[in-house]
C-alpha cells in the first residue's frame, strides 16, 4: 500500500470565475477517488511563504461549484521576483515549507504568472501541476482557459445593452474589454455582440481608417455604430483605451461618442456552465496526473480533449491572436472595421 498522499491547492493571479469549481474539482476527485488528504494555501503563493493553509474536507467543498471568486484568496506574489538585495529568498522558504507540510504535490491554478512560478518551483524539486485559468485566454498551450467563457458572457450582454442606448441617442458607443495584452475577448465579444468596428492588439489598427468607416456609416443612414477595443491596443500610457479612442473618434467623425470601461465587472460572478465543466476536468484531470506521480505538468484543452503539457513547454507564455484567425477572416467579410487597411 503506497502512503496517502497529501496535496495543496493555491489559486494565483487575476481571479475568475471557476476558480472554486476548479478548487472543487481537484478536491473531490483527491479524496473520492484516492482517499488523498487535501490542504488549502491562501493567497497564491503567498500562502506557501507565510505558511497559511486550510485543511479542504469534503464540506469545505461543497456549495462552492456556483460561487465566483476563490474561497482560498488570491496575490499576484511572483517568489521568483528580485526584489532589491536584501530580500527574502522566498523559494527557499517554499520549498522548506512544502517539505514541512509533508506535501506530495502542489496544484497551482492561475495564469501565464502563475505557470511560470510553478515550472521554476518544479525545476527546484518540488512537485507540481498546473491549471490554467484566465479571463484573457492567454495561456500558451491549451486552446481555453477557464474563465474566458464566463468573461465573455458579461462582455456580449454588456455590449448587447449598448446598441439600445447607441440607439436611443444616435451615438457611437466604445466599449473597452480586459484581456491584457491578448484580444481574444475583444474579439469574440466583438464579434458576439455585433460590434462594427473591433480592435485588438494583435493588429496595428490607422485612427483614419476607423473615423473613414465611421463617417461612412453615418453617411449611409446608420443611426449609431458600436466600437469595441481590447484594453492592450496601442495607446498614451496615462489614458484608457476606451478613453483615446473614443476622442479621437468624437473629434475625426463629429457624432457625440461616449465610453463604456467594462473593468472588474468581466471577472466577477458566478462561472458559466461551460466554464464550470472545464474548471472540474481540468482539476479532476490533474488528480490523475498526481495518482501516476506524473508531475510537472499543465493541464490543457485540444480539441475537445483534455490532455497536459510540460510545465517547461508552457510556463509564462503568451497565446495572442493569430493574425489569420479565422474569425478575423469572417469579421472582414461581414464588413466589420478591424482598424486596418484591408478594413
Ligand atoms: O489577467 C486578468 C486581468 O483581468 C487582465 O485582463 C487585466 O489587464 C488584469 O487582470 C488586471 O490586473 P489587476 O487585477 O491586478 O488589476
Amino acid at each position: 500500500m503506497s502512503k496517502r498522499k497529501k496535496i495543496g491547492i493555491l489559486t494565483a493571479g487575476g481571479d475568475c470565475p471557476g476558480l472554486n469549481a476548479a478548487i472543487r474539482g481537484v478536491g473531490k476527485t483527491a479524496i473520492a477517488k484516492y482517499d488523498m488528504e487535501v490542504v488549502g494555501i491562501s493567497s497564491g503563493f503567498l500562502g506557501l511563504i507565510n505558511k497559511e493553509f486550510v485543511p479542504l474536507d469534503d464540506p469545505k467543498l461543497s456549495g462552492i461549484l456556483t460561487q465566483g471568486g476563490t474561497i482560498l484568496g488570491t496575490s499576484r506574489e511572483k517568489p521568483f521576483k528580485k526584489t532589491g538585495h536584501l530580500s527574502i529568498d522566498k523559494p527557499k522558504l517554499i520549498k522548506e515549507h512544502y517539505d514541512e507540510m509533508g506535501f506530495d504535490c502542489i496544484v497551482c491554478i492561475g495564469g501565464n504568472g502563475t505557470m511560470k512560478t510553478a515550472a521554476l518551483l518544479h525545476e527546484e524539486g518540488l512537485n507540481v501541476i498546473g491549471i490554467p485559468k484566465t479571463i484573457d485566454n492567454d495561456v500558451w498551450g491549451t486552446d481555453q482557459t477557464f474563465g474566458f467563457d464566463s468573461a465573455l458572457l458579461i462582455a456580449t450582454d454588456a455590449i448587447d445593452r449598448l446598441h439600445t442606448t447607441a440607439n436611443s441617442h444616435k451615438r457611437i458607443m466604445v466599449i473597452e474589454i480586459m484581456g491584457h495584452h491578448a484580444g481574444w475577448l475583444a474579439l469574440y465579444a466583438g464579434m458576439a455582440g455585433g460590434g462594427d468596428v473591433i480592435l485588438i492588439p494583435e493588429l496595428k489598427y490607422d485612427i483614419k481608417v476607423i473615423t473613414h468607416y465611421l463617417k461612412k456609416r453615418a453617411k449611409s443612414g446608420k443611426p449609431y455604430s458600436i466600437v469595441v477595443v481590447a484594453e492592450g491596443i496601442e495607446k498614451p500610457k496615462k489614458v484608457s483605451a476606451a478613453t483615446y479612442i473614443a476622442e479621437k473618434i468624437e473629434d475625426g467623425v463629429g457624432i457625440e461618442t461616449r465610453k463604456t470601461i467594462l473593468g472588474y465587472i468581466q471577472r466577477g460572478g458566478s462561472p458559466s456552465p461551460m466554464d464550470r465543466l472545464l474548471a472540474t476536468s481540468f482539476g479532476a484531470q490533474a488528480v490523475d496526473l498526481i495518482a501516476r506521480e506524473d508531475y510537472g505538468k499543465m493541464v490543457i484543452k485540444k480539441g475537445e480533449e483534455i490532455s497536459d503539457l510540460p510545465l517547461s513547454e508552457v510556463g509564462g507564455k503568451l497565446r495572442l491572436v493569430p493574425t489569420d484567425h479565422p474569425l478575423l477572416e469572417k469579421a472582414k467579410g461581414l464588413g466589420v472595421c478591424l482598424g486596418t487597411s484591408s478594413l
